[in-house]
């Protein structure tokens, strides 16, 4: 079994962060008067849904910003939705808007995405500030990869000339962390599900993250030894138990925490840290709005 030393505890780097953020936003208020405001919008009434979007308020709440939550009916028309974003775009305490995903199927998803400011885009989906990261001009950045960066940071130090290897090219994780872990100087490969050999590709990385969605298909004999494996996998499956079930990541962990120099377990590892980079976010957003200095958190 894994020593303990090896996990990278995401719920307690997650609350770090978020006293972090308090703080940043103690100060903003002290300072310069600026209460950062998070919008958040759930159209229809998926049970998992309701529960991320509880959470963020809390949280938002908590680390004393300004919750704005939006609650529609499932059969919302794309036009409604639309001219509710158009107000929020407009609306000066509002700093962050995040439209939950997935949308009812009237609702073009892509359409809703676009229509958000890039400036109030705490998501990171919008294709401007997918261009930004790209480029390296200060950006928007999704949540999840953001957040598995930091946590490679904090673990490893400078990240400058590391092997990494990302299995998933989603817009929302793989093609982001690619983005970032390029920018923080590896040598990035993204495989997928067309990738030959990717047993081999995975052994090859010093940094390995898992963004597949297919409950532990990254095998411990995949990893190389000593290696940082960030597991994004959010999976639930059927437990031994009958009628059960129980969450896994992409990575079979008992196998791969053998190997690894260090590993994220599901749950508590990049979960915890997505709601804690997003109210991270908001609060850059509010500054980069109010043309404040923004704090390092
Ligand atoms: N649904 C599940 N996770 C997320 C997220 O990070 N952002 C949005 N907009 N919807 C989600």
């Amino acid at each position: 079994m894994a020593d303990n030393d090896k996990i990278i505890d995401g719920k307690a780097f997650a609350e770090a962060l978020r006293g972090r953020i308090a703080g940043a936003v103690s100060t903003l208020k002290a300072e310069h008067g600026v209460t950062p405001g998070l919008a958040v919008v759930l159209v229809g009434e998926d049970p998992a849904s309701q529960v991320y979007v509880r959470n963020k308020a809390k949280q938002t709440v908590a680390c004393g910003m300004e919750s704005f939550e939006h609650r529609l009916p499932a059969e919302t028309s794309q036009a409604d939705l639309l001219s509710l974003i158009a107000k929020l775009n407009a609306d000066d305490a509002v700093h962050g808007i995040l439209v939950q995903l997935p949308l009812p199927d009237q609702i073009e998803e892509q359409a809703v995405i676009d229509a958000v400011d890039p400036d109030k885009d705490v998501d990171g989906f919008h294709v401007v500030n997918t261009g930004r990261l790209a480029t390296g001009a200060p950006a928007m950045v999704p949540c999840t990869p953001l957040g598995c960066l930091m946590m490679l940071q904090d673990r490893l130090g400078d990240l400058s000339g590391l092997e990494a290897v990302i299995v998933g090219r989603s817009n929302i994780v793989g093609k982001p962390m690619a983005a970032l872990l390029t920018g923080a100087n590896c040598t990035v490969t993204i495989a997928h599900s067309r990738t030959r050999d990717l047993a081999a590709v995975c052994r090859r990385a010093d940094i390995l993250v898992a963004a597949v969605g297919r409950p532990e298909m990254i095998r411990g004999d995949w990893v190389k030894p000593g290696a940082a494996v960030i597991d994004v996998g959010i999976n639930r499956v059927p437990a031994a138990e009958e009628g059960k079930t129980r969450l896994v990541g992409d990575v079979a962990f008992a196998e791969a925490a053998e190997v690894a120099g260090a590993i994220t377990p599901v749950p508590g590892g990049v979960g915890p840290m997505t709601i804690a980079v997003l109210l991270r976010n908001t609060v850059v957003a509010a500054c980069r709005q109010a043309g404040v200095t923004e704090p390092e958190i």
